[in-house]
């Protein structure tokens, strides 16, 4: 998809963010620049502590930047959902009511809620688990249920913070179907750190290196490969090409 020529729907502009300490000051991100257009798929490199975390908390507004600012621009109040590595799920609430939550404080209608998750459950295949409990659920399936509940919010923007970092990684790759599979029915514009290479190329229409602290943005990198993607498009020339160079982007 070229998205590239629509506006863009985040714009990021030489965003700074130092934390405080009492040694001057420690700073996790400087002169930050990017766009992130409408429906685009972007994946976040970068090493341990480069302010990957730290970047999405300032887009999810978690965060005030130090310098620089970041510019959302959709129509009326941002709907923005973020999603962890863990899925903290509500022990006590069944899937269902796990990802009907978000709407229950919003305030929405009970049977609204619970139909627009019935969709969401079909959609990312959790049909006869809606009554379990969270501990009932393999840690692939708990992460469906938490993507589904930053689904039902219906988002224009999807934060995803190593979402699938501790699955192991055939459960990861099955992840990732589902989450392009969501991604071009829901057409929301994705921001996902990862530390998977190959996850960023499956996934990404564009690639973005950060460099070790304090994160800069060492590389914007399209990712042309065709989609749909597929196991089999790992094995392809120009995957391996745009793997190299990322490797060597990241070291
Ligand atoms: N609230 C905070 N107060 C002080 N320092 C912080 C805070 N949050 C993050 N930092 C520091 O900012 C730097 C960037 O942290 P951040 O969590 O954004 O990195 P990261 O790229 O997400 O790392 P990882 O890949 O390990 O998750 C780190 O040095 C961290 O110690
Ligand atoms: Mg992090």
């Amino acid at each position: 998809m070229d998205s590239a020529d629509s506006a863009p729907v985040v714009e990021v502009r030489n965003l700074s963010v130092t934390f405080e300490d009492d040694k001057g000051g420690l700073q996790a991100l400087r002169g930050i620049h990017f766009d992130l257009h409408e429906q685009e798929f972007l994946c976040v490199l970068g090493p341990s502590g480069s302010g990957k975390t730290t970047l999405l908390r300032v887009l999810a507004g978690l965060q005030p930047p130090s310098e620089g600012e970041v510019k959302l621009h959709f129509a009326g109040e941002p709907r923005v959902s973020l999603v962890f590595q863990q899925a903290n799920l509500m022990p006590w609430r069944t899937v269902l009511q796990n990802i009907t939550l978000p709407l229950e404080l919003a305030g929405v209608d009970a049977q609204v809620a619970n139909a627009r998750a019935a969709e969401l459950v079909e959609l990312i295949g959790l049909q006869g688990f809606e009554h379990n409990w969270p501990r009932e659920l393999s840690g692939g399936m708990a992460q469906r249920v938490a993507l589904a509940r930053a689904y039902i919010q219906d988002p224009e923007l999807l934060l995803l913070d190593e979402p699938f970092g501790a699955l192991d990684a055939l459960t990861r790759e099955k992840m990732g179907a589902e989450l392009l599979h969501l991604w071009q029915e829901r057409r929301t514009s994705v921001l996902m750190v990862t530390h998977s290479i190959s996850e960023a190329l499956l996934l990404a229409d564009r690639v973005l290196v950060l460099t070790a602290r304090p994160g800069r943005v060492a590389c914007d990198l399209p990712v042309d490969l065709p989609r749909p993607r597929s196991e089999e498009t790992r094995y392809s020339a120009r995957f391996a090409e745009l793997a190299r160079r990322l490797r060597g982007e990241i070291e």
